[in-house]
């Protein structure tokens, strides 16, 4: 399928031309004109196929999706049965000295959203057939391609190359790309490189797919990037290729490399990859009348604003600022100006949108009782109707210093709703303030929390003059941390202060100029649409965060910390969690747990005892606190760990994600006994509890029932089987648990050989060693091992616990042996690559 030629983040520019003088444009356009000529007297060129404007109509107007007709629609492959994810691998030379380029790329795809996987050469040569996994590939060294290009070719995948462009000439001479469907980016000065590349190429220009013009000095270059050089056929000849070279770029950090290079990776992968072109920006200015006095505004500057909003709509539909107000401060200053500045911004409402604050601009953490903050927020709504400020519309606000919002103050929520009908808000705390790109939103309380973003200007800058690194850096933030915000962001929400509208108009400044320059260099569609719309669209667009936050430990971000209602006390969370799966010993692994006097545990919870089930359960939404007040205080007495024990972690689908944000230090203890046994007590501890499916039906009978399910037989044979799925379950806490933070207990040794089990384990959790010799000893009555109370007596676990019934039956034996054959051989596998020991049952 080709792709949609229409689609072009970058923009050859002519705005940028009526920036500069005009004499160095004459002499500009002449230089141009001349090498143009020059090009045209000795080569054929390509027809100009493409009109950046009438193609980029071609988006969907409605949404912030790409159209439809932009996903690409891939060949399946019978060489790769594999299945393709959406993600980008970039695979890296071990040159150190590419550390840049490698850095620079993925930083940029992530902020972009794009799901990176940064892979050194020497492990794709273990399995270079996972390249085929990849929807693009981008190679760092022409070599690298070379080597594997015969595991791309072919298969649909989008393909970049970065070719080690020391010595050019050396490069140029290698055929590294295919000569259809590619393209070359070039930054060189090197004409004996071009040279070389164009005869090794052919270059027909008159073919639709043919090598990018070559941008063939450095000035060119500089030239094009500023927007000087009409680029014509530049671009989109680049867009129509599936592989692509850019020869001379080391490193990311140009807004013009940025753009290609997304740009191409949508193309190469037939949309698959990145947003359509357009970006939704909203302003919120927080707090329209806080400000030091002597730096809030004056009728003036309100003046500017309404004019500023005038003529930025022209370019950006809808846009209006978002002013939030905290009223105590209206009409506060010792300037007379700045008096009559809030006056007239009040007697201007209706030019902008409005949402409350905090009436005196306090943190919402800080407000105890309901009471105070629905008090604070009344005289705020007070004031609005006095004033006849309309706030109905946005159902939007935000909590001074985030206070509240993120980690999240449930009393605030429910203020919010119950006092303004508040279904919107922002912050800048999720996950974390750093990395801005990894910013995420969620929904709590029926409250849509988006992410919010920073446009450098902060509650004390003021003007240009103390501007942090001064004119020069102001222009690089328009180039770099603002445009690649708009660039990688869908929907930004910027925040403002007030000071920064008065005085010189600095907020103004800067996003004149980045908005100007945004129009001048790219096809980026700017519109403002009112916070409910954004949130929705938000949502629609990132349906995965639609959800509950993934809870963050407060401890691990001083901000977080400083914000957070009650006093923290870090010792209050596992270090340790022993996450099952059920039926493989966990109670007599928590029991002897128990009886190290330097290890403590949770709390039992009221439902579940010992155990917690908070990860995956209802409970997760009742919070951080809510968890850590089960949990001992390390600080007092001589406990040195603490642990959780919950079996039904293991298969839980959510619960390695939500436990890696929350106890990222944990390690994690898993117990595997035979699965095809473990089915069986399973079975067994459902007919202990009465359970109808269990009672109605034999083992054998619940194995079979897969073909009427959902049957209540059904699910518990799913129930059964599933969680024995060991390989399957713990490469899911892979992907979020380093493996050294992950140790497997035998469960047949737990059953005959306890004492030498806890020995290790203590050495692997790093706890004072104490001889379970002393502490435990089997008992033949119960046929386990039991705490030993004295020389004579014994305390076992209960009787649910080492259960007496009849052995598996020879067909129910089979049936879990063929069923668990191709799972264990993947265990055994995956043990194996890991270095970790096989359990004996599985040898
Ligand atoms: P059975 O009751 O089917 O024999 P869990 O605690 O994870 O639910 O696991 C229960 C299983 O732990 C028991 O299954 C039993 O086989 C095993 N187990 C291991 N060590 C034990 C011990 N010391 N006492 C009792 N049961 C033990």
């Amino acid at each position: 399928m080709m792709p949609r030629m229409g689609y072009r983040l970058f923009r050859p520019c002519s705005w940028a031309l009526r920036q500069r003088n005009s004499y160095f444009l004459v002499l500009l356009t002449l230089l141009v004109l001349i090498t143009a000529l020059y090009i045209l007297s000795s080569l054929e060129m390509s027809p100009r196929t493409f009109s950046t404007h009438s193609t980029a109509k071609t988006l969907d107007a409605k949404t912030l999706e790409p159209p439809k007709t932009h996903q690409p629609k891939r060949k399946s492959t019978k060489t790769t049965p594999r299945r393709r994810e959406d993600r980008v691998l970039f695979v890296a030379s071990s040159n150190p000295y590419k550390e840049t380029l490698k850095q620079s790329v993925s930083t940029l795809l992530q902020g972009h959203r794009l799901n990176v996987v940064v892979r050194w050469a020497k492990n794709v040569a273990e399995d270079p057939e996972s390249l085929a996994r990849y929807a693009a590939v981008i190679f760092e060294g022409s070599d690298l391609y070379s080597r594997y290009l015969k595991y791309v070719e072919g298969r649909s995948i989008g393909i970049v190359v970065f070719p080690n462009s020391n010595p050019l000439r050396r490069v140029a001479s290698v055929e590294f790309l295919p000569k259809t469907n590619s393209a070359f980016i070039v930054k060189t000065t090197n004409s004996t490189a071009l040279r070389i590349l164009k005869a090794n190429h052919k270059i027909n220009l008159k073919s639709e797919i043919a090598p990018l013009k070559f941008i063939s000095s450095k000035s060119d270059f500089e030239l094009l990037a500023n927007g000087l050089l009409s680029s014509g056929d530049y671009v989109p000849v680049a867009m129509a290729a599936k592989s692509v070279a850019f020869l001379g770029c080391t490193s990311m950090t140009s807004w013009f490399w940025k753009t290609l290079l997304l740009d191409v990776l949508y193309h190469v992968t037939s949309g698959a990859l990145g947003f359509s072109l357009r970006r939704r920006i909203l302003i919120d200015i927080d707090d329209i009348f806080v400000a030091p006095y002597g730096t809030k505004i004056k009728p003036d500057d309100v003046t500017a604003m309404i004019n500023f909003q005038d003529r930025m709509r022209k370019r950006i539909p809808g846009f209006k600022f978002n002013l939030g107000f905290s009223a105590n401060f209206y009409e506060k200053s010792s300037v007379d100006l700045e008096i009559e500045g809030d006056r007239e911004i009040v007697k201007e409402a209706h030019h902008f949108w409005w949402f409350g604050h905090i009436f005196s601009h306090g943190q919402a953490h800080t407000y105890k009782s309901a009471e105070k903050l629905e008090e604070q927020m009344q005289k705020n709504l007070e004031f609005s109707k006095k004033h006849n400020i309309s706030v109905g519309g946005t159902h939007y606000s935000v909590a001074p210093h985030h206070s509240g919002v993120y980690p999240v103050y449930p009393l605030l929520y429910d203020t919010w709703k119950s006092v303004w009908q508040i279904e919107v808000t922002t912050t800048e705390e999720y996950p974390h303030l750093r990395p801005d790109y990894k910013r995420r939103g969620f929904v709590y309380r029926g409250i849509k929390v988006l992410p919010r973003q920073t446009c450098t200007l902060y509650t004390k800058t003021y003007t240009f003059a103390t501007y942090p690194g001064g004119k020069t850096r102001f222009h690089d933030t328009v180039r770099g941390e603002l445009f690649n915000t708009i660039l990688n962001t869908p929907i930004s929400i910027f925040m403002t202060h007030v000071g920064n509208y008065g005085n010189d108009r600095l907020s103004l400044r800067l996003f004149e100029e980045a908005f100007g320059f945004i129009h001048a260099h790219t096809n980026l569609q700017l519109s403002t649409v009112p916070p409910k719309q954004l949130a929705e669209e938000y949502f629609r667009l990132f349906p995965k965060e639609a959800t509950l936050p993934l809870w963050t430990n407060p401890c691990d971000d001083p901000r977080h910390k400083e914000i957070w209602a009650t006093p923290v006390d870090c010792s209050q969370f596992p270090d340790f969690v022993v996450v099952g799966p059920q039926k493989t010993g966990t109670t007599a692994l928590h029991s002897f747990l128990r009886l190290h006097p330097r290890i403590k545990s949770n709390a039992n919870h009221p439902k579940h005892f010992e155990e917690l089930q908070f990860f995956h359960s209802s409970d997760y939404e009742k919070g951080v606190e809510y968890y850590m007040s089960f949990f001992p205080r390390k600080n007092s007495g001589d406990v040195v760990s603490v642990f959780e024990k919950s079996a039904t972690y293991f298969d839980s689908s959510v619960t390695p994600e939500r436990m890696l944000q929350l106890l990222p230090k944990a390690k994690i203890i898993v117990i595997l006994s035979d699965p095809g046994r473990r089915a069986y007590s399973w079975y067994q501890h459902q007919r202990a509890h009465n359970i109808e499916a269990a009672l109605e039906n034999s083992f054998s009978q619940v194995l079979k029932a897969n073909r009427s399910c959902p049957s209540k037989a059904c699910s518990l044979r799913e129930r059964c089987l599933v969680p024995g799925l060991y390989a399957e379950h713990l490469e899911r806490w892979l992907n979020y648990y380093d493996p050294s933070k992950i140790y497997l207990i035998d469960g047949n040794q737990l059953v005959d050989a306890p004492i030498e089990v806890m020995n290790s384990l203590q050495k692997y959790l790093g706890v004072p060693l104490v001889d379970y010799d002393t502490l435990i000893r089997y008992d033949e009555e119960k046929g386990f091992y039991c705490e030993a109370r004295d020389v004579t007596r014994t305390k076992c676990l209960g009787t649910g616990k080492g259960r007496k019934y009849p052995e598996l039956d020879d067909e129910s034996s089979k049936y879990v042996a063929s069923y668990y054959r191709e799972p264990n051989n993947k265990l055994r596998e995956l043990l194996t690559k890991r270095n970790w020991p096989i359990p004996n049952w599985l040898e």
